[in-house]
C-alpha cells in the first residue's frame, strides 16, 4: 500500500514538474538560478559589449537595417589572444542590449577576414539581390600572403553570408599594409566610394557595383601624425552643430606605431571631399586626436542610420591588448557615441562626441544634489558605493587648483578623473587603479586640453567594472581608459585641492546590467 502511494506521489510530482516546465521555460529557470553567474566574471563589463568568450578587436561591418544595429567584430573563435581572425556578430535594437549571433565570416583560401565595413545595397547595384529587399554587402580585407579587398553578401539580414566568387575585388597593388576598407554611397557623384588604409596614407577607390573598383586618389603621406602605418579609416560628411547649413567632411584614421612609446591612437582630419579627393582644411602638421586615452582604437561609424552618426571603438590598445587580465574573453567595445562637429572661434571645426541617448534607459537614480561647495578633505559621496555608474556634474570653478572624482576606490587603489584648473586640462590617472603590472605601458595619466566655458566645467563619466569614459564640456574632450580594480573597490569621492569648487549640480546614477542569458 505504501509502495503504491509512493508511486502515485512520484507520478503526480512528474506531471507537476512537466506542467511547471511549460509555464517557466527551462532557460528562464536556468537564468533565474544562475543570474549571478552570467556575464559576472571579475572585470566583466556590465553595459559595454564584450563576447561571451575569446578574443575580439576592431568593430567591423557596422550597419543599421530593418530596426537592427549590426555589430561585426574581429574575432578569434578558438582562443583568448589574436589569431584565426573571423567576423563575430551581434545585433541590437537599441545600441545597448546585444544579442550574440554565430560567426559571420570565416578565414578561407585568400586568408583571414580582417577589418572592413558593410552597406545596404538598396538599388541592387551589385546584382546580388534580384527581387530581394535590404541586401547587405560586406567589404573586408582578405589577409593572406598579401592584403587584398574582398566582398560577401547576405540576403537574410546578415544571418548568413556568401563570399563573392570573383574575390579579391581589389588585388594588392604592391603595398604591404593595405587594409580596412570603409565604403559608402556618394550621392552627388552617384557611386560607391571606398577609403582604405595603405601604408602611411589613405587611398580612395570608386565603384558602380561594389565588384569592380577604380583607383581615384590618395591622402595623407605627409599629413597629421605619422607614427607608423595607418589603419581603420572612416570618412563621412557632417553638418556643423552651431552652423547647420554648413557641412564638413571628417576623416578618421588610426596610427599604428609599431613598438614606439606613443601608443596606438586615433586622429582625425577636417576637410572637403568632392567624390574623388580629400583636401585637409588645416596645415599638414596639425594633429587632432579623437580621444586622449589609450583605449579608443579602430572606431567605426554605422552606415545607414537616419539623422545621426554613431560610432563605437575597440576599448583596448595593441601595446597591451593581449595581456589585459580578463578571462574567458578578452576585449570589449566602448559605449556607442554620437559624433557631431562644432566650429570653435579662432580654432576651426572640431569633433564632439556624446554618449548615445539610449544609454539613459539604464539609469537608476542614486544621488542628486544642487549648489554645494566641495571643500578640501571632505567627501560628499562618502556614503555611496558602486562599480557600474554614471556621473553628470556641472562645476563652477572657484579657488581650487584641482578637483574631480575618485572612482573604484579601495584600500590601496583609485582611479582619478580630474580637472587641473591651473593648466586647463581634463585628466584620468590610472597609475593606482588596480591591476596594472601586466604591462609597463599600462599605468599612466592621460590629459586632454579643455578650457572652462563661462567659468564652468562639465564632466560626464561612465564607470563600468573595468573602464572609465569621461566626456568633458559636452564631449569637447574625451578620455577612455580601461582599469582593473578589485571588485571590492567601490568607493566614490568628490574632491578639491587647494581651495573650493561649487557643484552647480551633481547626478549619480547606478547603471543596470545589459546582460541576461538570452541564448
Ligand atoms: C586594427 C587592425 C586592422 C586589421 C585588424 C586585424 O586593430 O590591425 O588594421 O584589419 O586589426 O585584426
Amino acid at each position: 500500500m505504501q509502495k503504491h502511494t509512493t508511486r502515485i506521489f512520484v507520478y503526480a510530482m512528474s506531471i507537476l514538474l512537466f506542467i511547471v516546465s511549460f509555464l517557466y521555460p527551462i532557460s528562464d529557470n536556468v537564468f533565474a538560478s544562475s543570474k549571478n553567474e552570467y556575464y559576472n566574471e571579475t572585470y566583466r563589463p556590465q553595459f559595454h559589449f564584450s563576447p561571451k568568450q575569446n578574443w575580439i578587436n576592431d568593430p567591423n561591418g557596422l550597419v543599421y537595417v530593418n530596426g537592427e544595429y549590426h555589430l561585426f567584430y574581429q574575432y578569434n573563435p578558438f582562443g583568448n589572444t589574436w589569431g584565426n581572425i573571423s567576423w563575430g556578430h551581434a545585433v541590437s535594437k537599441d545600441l545597448v542590449h546585444w544579442k550574440h549571433l554565430p560567426v559571420a565570416l570565416k578565414p578561407d583560401d585568400l586568408g583571414m577576414i580582417f577589418s572592413g565595413s558593410a552597406v545596404v545595397d538598396k538599388n541592387n547595384t551589385s546584382g546580388f539581390f534580384k527581387g530581394k529587399k535590404d541586401g547587405l554587402v560586406a567589404i573586408y580585407t582578405s589577409s593572406g600572403e598579401t592584403q587584398q579587398q574582398s566582398i560577401a553578401y547576405s540576403t537574410d539580414q546578415g544571418r548568413t553570408w556568401t563570399k563573392y566568387a570573383g574575390n579579391p575585388v581589389i588585388k594588392n597593388p604592391g603595398i604591404k599594409d593595405f587594409r580596412d576598407p570603409k565604403v559608402f554611397w556618394h550621392d552627388e557623384t552617384n557611386k560607391w566610394v571606398m577609403v582604405v588604409a595603405a601604408g602611411n596614407k589613405a587611398m580612395f577607390y570608386s565603384s558602380k557595383n561594389l565588384k569592380g573598383w577604380a583607383y581615384m586618389s590618395e591622402f595623407g603621406a605627409e599629413e597629421g601624425a605619422q607614427l607608423g602605418v595607418w589603419e581603420m579609416p572612416d570618412l563621412f560628411e557632417l553638418p556643423i552643430h552651431n552652423d547647420p547649413k554648413k557641412t564638413k567632411w571628417f576623416l578618421k584614421v588610426n596610427t599604428n606605431p609599431g613598438g614606439t612609446k606613443e601608443g596606438y591612437r586615433s586622429q582625425y582630419f577636417i576637410g572637403e571631399f568632392d567624390g574623388t579627393t580629400f583636401k585637409n582644411d588645416n596645415p599638414p602638421d596639425t594633429v587632432l586626436w579623437t580621444d586622449y586615452g589609450k583605449d579608443f582604437f579602430a572606431a567605426q561609424s554605422w552606415s545607414n542610420v537616419p539623422d545621426r552618426r554613431i560610432w563605437i571603438a575597440w576599448m583596448n590598445n595593441w601595446q597591451y591588448a593581449e595581456k589585459i587580465p580578463t578571462n574567458p574573453w578578452r576585449g570589449s567595445m566602448t559605449i556607442p557615441r554620437e559624433v557631431t562637429l562644432i566650429e570653435i572661434p579662432n580654432k576651426g571645426v572640431r569633433l564632439i562626441q556624446k554618449p548615445v541617448e539610449e544609454l539613459k534607459q539604464l539609469r537608476k537614480e542614486k544621488y542628486m544634489l544642487k549648489n554645494q561647495l566641495v571643500i578640501p578633505k571632505t567627501n560628499l559621496l562618502s556614503k555611496i558605493k558602486d562599480d557600474t555608474f554614471e556621473i553628470v556634474a556641472k562645476v563652477e570653478l572657484d579657488s581650487a587648483k584641482e578637483f574631480g572624482f575618485k572612482v573604484r576606490k579601495g584600500e590601496k587603489e583609485e582611479t582619478i578623473i580630474g580637472y587641473d584648473a591651473v593648466e586647463n586640462k581634463l585628466f584620468v590617472d590610472r597609475t593606482s587603479s588596480g591591476e596594472t603590472d601586466f604591462s609597463e605601458q599600462f599605468p599612466e595619466k592621460f590629459e586632454a586640453p579643455l578650457s572652462p566655458k563661462d567659468g564652468k566645467i562639465k564632466m560626464h563619466i561612465f564607470v563600468d567594472r573595468s573602464s572609465v569614459e569621461v566626456f568633458g564640456n559636452d564631449g569637447k574632450a574625451v578620455i577612455t581608459s580601461r582599469i582593473f580594480p578589485s571588485p571590492k573597490s567601490q568607493g566614490i569621492e568628490v574632491y578639491s585641492i587647494d581651495g573650493n569648487v561649487k557643484l552647480n549640480s551633481l547626478e549619480v546614477y547606478d547603471l543596470k546590467s545589459v546582460w541576461k542569458n538570452n541564448e
